[in-house]
C-alpha cells in the first residue's frame, strides 16, 4: 500500500492534519525532529512514526524509506524545504509542502527538470496559501484565456499560529513583492490599496508578499500580478511604517524579541475558532482589449483549509496521480480542484 511522511507532524498544523489524517482512513507515518513530541502524538493516534533532523541528510533520506511521498509540514520552510527537497529526489519520493513562502515556490521551480528526471512531483503551497488562490486565479484564466492581468484577494484568516507568525516575522523587513512583466519586483510594503468587494460589500485591501505572485504565473502564464488582503486603517497604518525599518525589523534583537513573543502565546487558533472561521477570496483578470472577468470563493477557516487541501493532494498522490516536475495545485489537479473541499463555494460575477 503506498503510504506517506507527514513531517513536521508534532506543529500545530502538521497535528491537525495527522488527527484529520486517521479520520479519513489514512496511516501516515509521523515525523520530525523532536522525538518526545513525535512519539507522543503517534502512540495517542496509533501510528508509527520516525524521529530525524534534516541537517542530517543521511537520516533524511533513510526516514523516507519505502514512502512514496512527503507531506512536508516543518516551517518557516525558507530553513527546511532544500534538505527535504534533496532527499526527495534522491529518494525518488513525491514532495508535497503547505508553504506559503515565495523564495520557497521560486526555489522549487527551479527544480523543475531535476524532478522531472527523477519521476517525482513537487507540489508546494498545498495549504491555504494557495491552493484557493491558484485554483481561482486559474479559473478566471480559463475564463478570459487573453487575460495579462491578475489580481486576487483573501480575507478572514482569523488567528494565525506560531509557525505562520514566526514566517511572517521572518519576511517583515523585506517589503511587498508583486510580479510586472512576468518578473518578480519588490515594491514597498502596503504599495497599493483598492476596495474589493469579496462578496458582502467593499472592504479596504492592501498589496502584500503571497505566494500567488510567483505561482499563478507558472498557473497562468499572466505576467502582471497583485494579491491583496483585507486591512484596516491601523493595520495599513502600520505597514506603511514598517518601510522605514527595515533595519530594525531584520536585527537579530528585534528578531528574537518578536519570536519570544509568539512561542508565548497560544499554538494557534483553538477548535471552537476553527469551526466558527471562514474564509473569502476575490480573484480579476482583465485583458489588453478592456475585458474583465471576476470570481470568488468562500471556504472554511485557513487552518482548516489547509487541513483539507493538504489531505486531498496527498489522497490524489497516493492513488497514483502525481505528475512529475515542480507543480502548483490547478496545474497538478485543474483549476476545480479546490472545490473538493467541504464547504468551498464559487462565484462568477
Ligand atoms: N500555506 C498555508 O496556508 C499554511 C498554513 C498553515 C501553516 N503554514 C506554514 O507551515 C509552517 C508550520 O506551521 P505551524 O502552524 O504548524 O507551526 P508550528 O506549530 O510552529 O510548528 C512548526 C513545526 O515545524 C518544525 N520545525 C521548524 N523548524 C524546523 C527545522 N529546522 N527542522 C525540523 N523541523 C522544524 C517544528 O518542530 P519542533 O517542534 O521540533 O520545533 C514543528 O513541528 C509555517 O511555516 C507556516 O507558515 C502554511
Amino acid at each position: 500500500m503506498p503510504n506517506y511522511l507527514l513531517y513536521g507532524a508534532n506543529g500545530y498544523t502538521g497535528r491537525l492534519i495527522a488527527r484529520e489524517a486517521v479520520v479519513s482512513g489514512q496511516r501516515p507515518i509521523l515525523a520530525g525532529r523532536n522525538a518526545e513530541a513525535v512519539s507522543a502524538l503517534a502512540s495517542q493516534l496509533g501510528l508509527e512514526h520516525r524521529v530525524f533532523a534534516l541537517e542530517d541528510a543521511a537520516a533524511t533520506r533513510a526516514g523516507l524509506e519505502g514512502m512514496t511521498a512527503v507531506l512536508h509540514c516543518a516551517g518557516p520552510f525558507a530553513h527546511t524545504a532544500g534538505p527535504m527537497v534533496d532527499a526527495c529526489l534522491e529518494a525518488r519520493v513525491h514532495y508535497l509542502d503547505i508553504t506559503g513562502e515565495i523564495s520557497v515556490f521560486e526555489m522549487l521551480a527551479a527544480r523543475d527538470t531535476e524532478a522531472m528526471a527523477a519521476g517525482i512531483m513537487l507540489l508546494p503551497g498545498a495549504g491555504f496559501d494557495v491552493v484557493p488562490s491558484d485554483c481561482l486565479a486559474a479559473h478566471l484564466h480559463r475564463r478570459l484565456p487573453e487575460a495579462n492581468r491578475l489580481a486576487l484577494g483573501f480575507h478572514g484568516i482569523g488567528r494565525f499560529s506560531r509557525g505562520t507568525a514566526t514566517t511572517i516575522v521572518e519576511n517583515l523587513h523585506a517589503g511587498g513583492v508583486i510580479r510586472r512583466g512576468g518578473v518578480l519586483t519588490h515594491v514597498p510594503a502596503a504599495w497599493q490599496t483598492r476596495d474589493i468587494d469579496f462578496g458582502e460589500g467593499p472592504r479596504l485591501a492592501v498589496t502584500i508578499p503571497w505566494g500567488d505572485v510567483s505561482t499563478a504565473y507558472h498557473s497562468t502564464g499572466i505576467g502582471d500580478i497583485e494579491v491583496y488582503t483585507a486591512t484596516s486603517r491601523g493595520q495599513l497604518r502600520m505597514m506603511r511604517l514598517s518601510r522605514h525599518l527595515g533595519w530594525a525589523l531584520r536585527s537579530s534583537f528585534v528578531q528574537g524579541l518578536l519570536k519570544r513573543r509568539i512561542q508565548a502565546g497560544p499554538p494557534g487558533p483553538t477548535d471552537e475558532e476553527r469551526a466558527k472561521g471562514k474564509t473569502f477570496l476575490w480573484g480579476e483578470v482583465s485583458d489588453s482589449a478592456g475585458h474583465r472577468a471576476v470570481a470568488r470563493l468562500r471556504g472554511p477557516e485557513g487552518y482548516t483549509f489547509t487541513m483539507l487541501t493538504a489531505l486531498a493532494a496527498v489522497t490524489r498522490v497516493l492513488a497514483g496521480d502525481a505528475p512529475p516536475g515542480y507543480q502548483t495545485p490547478s496545474l497538478a489537479y485543474g483549476p476545480d480542484f479546490v472545490l473538493e473541499v467541504p464547504g468551498v463555494e464559487r462565484t462568477d460575477e
